[in-house]
């Protein structure tokens, strides 16, 4: 049987090598998604015994990330009939032998569950980490840890890492570039060697290049971004429960924007520790247009907004919403990231938009390369609609009326993985 295989060429290094570590660094819609689904379901068939697990930290963005992208591989190659995909539970099946797995490493449970993931036939032999830049070294040591044991004639064991390079001071960084080691095939792409990327792309890229140099830097060439400089650090992408019970008291926050991202955000504070437990973070879409998508979000709840668009703010009352604006003072900014930063945040992993802005969310820089005292105005929005969420709280501190408790110690513990829409610091 002959396939026909569309590929990039800058990716053929990470289809003949042999190494164990294979990390894949680029910028956004270099192909690497894309290249690994295709290049895993060509070593499926045509390699006997070989079974993959896909890991990202959450496991539920498997279902819209890795598992779509394998699929739609399998489309791509017209190889349907040799695959067949379930959702529940998600697993892919090669019906030559060998099976693609997935998993998450976003708790104790998580990591439990994938320590103990076999293969209905032989081992575990590939590791494909989506999004690796997500993953702590513990996380990533715990896979690492489950591919040993002998293989099968000329089988072994190689675990791919695809992600964008957000900071200088990632482990990865350390682990598979700054070393020079055998083991590992340290690669680069970027948006340029993609040659199915389109035009249009290719100019939003262009204008990033202008209007957001450091975000240009990580996205648009594939450089690791700057080390430090993040407004907040003291955050953790985990899942919680959302039940608005579970919590003291709940709050909805909101920035308008059409062209920039309206961010809608819900907020629960429990402890003295702050949780954004669901977004509604969309681009040109119109007032009612959101309303109609925010069926599910209570009319009870006080949704604060940016006080800068009355009109907005009083249809969102017309639909029935507690909707009001937000009290803006000399310095309110400021004060809000302040009282932010003494608390721990806690941000549900399906909140892509908020994890997106905040691993990226920097002060803006001095003439003399210092920082300022001023966060970068851009791609910012959840970012404002999770100061107002909390500015009445806050303002109850301020005003030093005993209505909440005192922020927990600071997190303690290591900085660990960082990236766009995807990082954990502790
Ligand atoms: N082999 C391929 N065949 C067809 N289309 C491809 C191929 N490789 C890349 N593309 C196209 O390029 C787009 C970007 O690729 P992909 O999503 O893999 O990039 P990426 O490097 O994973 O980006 P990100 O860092 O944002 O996740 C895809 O949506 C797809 O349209
Ligand atoms: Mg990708």
């Amino acid at each position: 049987m002959e396939i026909t295989v569309k590929r990039n060429r800058v990716f053929a290094p990470c289809w003949s090598t042999k190494c164990r570590y294979v990390a894949m660094k680029g910028s956004a819609g270099s192909g690497k998604s894309c290249d690994c689904a295709t290049f895993y379901i060509i070593r499926l068939l045509t390699e006997r015994g070989r079974n993959l697990l896909c890991v990202r930290k959450s496991e539920v963005t498997h279902r819209t990330s890795t598992y779509n992208e394998l699929c739609k591989a399998i489309k791509r190659l017209g190889l349907s009939r040799f695959f067949k995909c379930s959702v529940s539970p998600l697993k892919i099946t090669c019906t030559l032998g060998g099976e693609i797995l997935f998993c998450g490493v976003n708790d104790d449970s998580a990591r439990e569950k994938l320590k103990s993931v076999t293969a209905a036939d032989g081992n575990i032999t590939d590791v494909w980490i989506e999004e690796a830049t997500e993953l702590t070294r513990d996380d990533f040591e715990i896979i690492d840890d489950r591919l040993r044991g002998t293989l099968d004639g000329d089988l072994f064991y190689q675990i791919r890492l695809s992600f964008n390079p957000v900071s200088a001071s990632h482990w990865i960084k350390k682990a598979f570039f700054d070393t020079d080691d055998k083991n590992v095939l340290a690669h680069h792409s970027t948006y340029l060697d993609n040659a199915f990327c389109d035009k249009a792309y290719h100019t939003r890229m262009e204008r990033r290049r202008i209007t957001d140099p450091e975000g240009y830097r990580v996205y648009g060439l594939g450089q690791w971004g700057e080390a430090g400089g993040l407004v907040l650090q003291n955050f953790e992408v985990k899942s919680f429960d959302t039940d608005p019970q579970s919590f003291d008291s709940i709050r909805y926050g909101q920035d308008f924007g059409f062209n920039h991202a309206n961010a809608l955000l819900s907020v629960g504070i429990k402890d003295g520790d702050i949780y954004v437990l669901k977004e509604l973070y969309l681009r040109e879409k119109t007032t009612d247009e959101i309303i109609a998508l925010a069926g599910d979000w209570s009319k009870k709840t006080p949704m604060i907004c940016d006080s800068a668009e009355p009109d907005r703010i009083h249809m969102w009352r017309r639909a029935g919403y507690a909707a009001r604006g937000v009290k803006k003072y000399p310095g309110s900014v400021k004060g809000g990231i302040d009282w932010l930063k003494a608390r721990r945040i806690f941000i549900h992993p399906s909140c892509e938009g908020v994890i997106d802005e905040i691993s990226q969310w920097r002060w803006l820089k001095n003439p003399d390369g210092s920082y300022s005292d001023e966060p970068t105005p851009i791609r910012d929005d959840a970012m404002a609609a999770l100061r107002y969420a909390v500015s009445e709280w806050q303002g109850a501190d301020r005003q030093t009326k005993p209505a909440l408790p005192a922020p927990r110690p600071f997190f303690t513990g290591k900085s660990t993985g960082e990236r766009g829409r995807k990082q954990k610091i502790i």
